[in-house]
């Protein structure tokens, strides 16, 4: 992946919660739409990626998008929280604009996601800080998510002493902390053993439970994608469309036994025949 300069300077600012918002009066909600895209454009060295995309994100669901390697996944939701500038669309949280919003984003290399330099604990604190929040209330919103999180090491320990599952599950702590209206997770579990898919699958489940945040979830594999969501956003091969929106309606929570349910299996089976149709079209 070609990382430029200046996407990798919005990430650090993302990641730092520069999105925090002027606080803006919130709005009575007449549609369920949360997000709403329209019209998007993005094309890379002249070849079409998304033409006039258009997608509704639910308010308080989680959504999973799903679909071929390269097909643009990670892109949609880089033009969704700002880091990727589409060519044309707009897109709104509530009616607001992205800058009115707050956001929280848990990157794919969670290795390269997290200050080097500071504590997990200063690194969860990070955003909050940036935000102007008073030590004592930085303290108490860190407990909170160290009490939810059931952590169990050293928060002094830097990024370095920490297994992958530790380093990821400080990364959506950091993404929380600043209790986002959307979250965003680019494969959140593509670099996990099972042991720390299940765990970080519980405490996203609970962290949505506990906030009712607007999650999107971009994965490659299908029973993640499938796990954790209310609907499956299915993406075309490029110039990329919405294949089909698969709603998965099993009670929550959710627990590894759910993968056996017959609900879970018939969503799974049918997901994946749309994708193989794609793939063949
Ligand atoms: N910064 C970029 N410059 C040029 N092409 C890009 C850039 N980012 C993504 N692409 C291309 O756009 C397509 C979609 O990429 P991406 O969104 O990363 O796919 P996915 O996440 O579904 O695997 C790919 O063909 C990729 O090569
Ligand atoms: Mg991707």
């Amino acid at each position: 992946m070609n990382i430029t300069p200046e996407f990798t300077e919005a990430q650090a600012a993302v990641a730092a919660g520069a999105a925090i918002a002027n606080s803006v009066a919130v709005r009575p909600a007449p549609v369920e739409a949360h997000v709403t895209v329209r019209g998007l454009s993005k094309a890379f060295a002249g070849s079409p990626l998304y033409s006039d995309f258009n997608l509704d994100l639910p308010r308080g669901k989680i959504v999973s998008i799903f679909g071929p390697n390269g097909c643009g996944k990670s892109t949609l939701m880089n033009m969704i929280a700002g880091l990727t500038k589409p060519d044309a669309g707009e897109i709104l949280f509530d009616g607001k604009s992205l800058k009115d919003t707050r956001i929280g984003y848990v990157f794919q290399n969670y290795r390269d996601a997290l200050f080097p330099w500071l504590t997990s604990w200063e690194n969860i604190a990070y955003p909050l800080r940036r935000g102007g929040m008073k030590p004592d209330a930085v303290k108490a919103r860190v407990d909170e998510l160290a009490a939810l999180f059931e952590i169990r090491f050293d928060l002094k320990r830097y990024p370095y002493e920490l297994s992958g599952g530790q380093m990821q599950t400080v990364c959506i702590m950091r993404a929380l902390a600043t209790k986002p209206e959307v979250m965003f997770l680019d494969e959140p579990f593509s670099a996990l053993d099972f042991e720390m898919t299940l765990f970080i699958r519980e405490k996203l489940q609970q962290a949505q439970a506990a906030t009712g945040v607007t999650m999107v979830i971009v994965s490659h594999d299908l029973e993640d994608a499938v796990f954790l969501a209310d609907q499956i956003l299915l993406l075309t091969r490029r110039p990329t469309r919405i294949a089909e929106i698969v709603p998965f309606t099993l009670p929550r929570p959710r627990t590894p036994e759910s993968t056996v349910d017959p609900e879970f299996i018939r969503v799974k089976g049918h997901t994946l025949e749309v994708f193989r149709r794609e793939m063949n079209a």
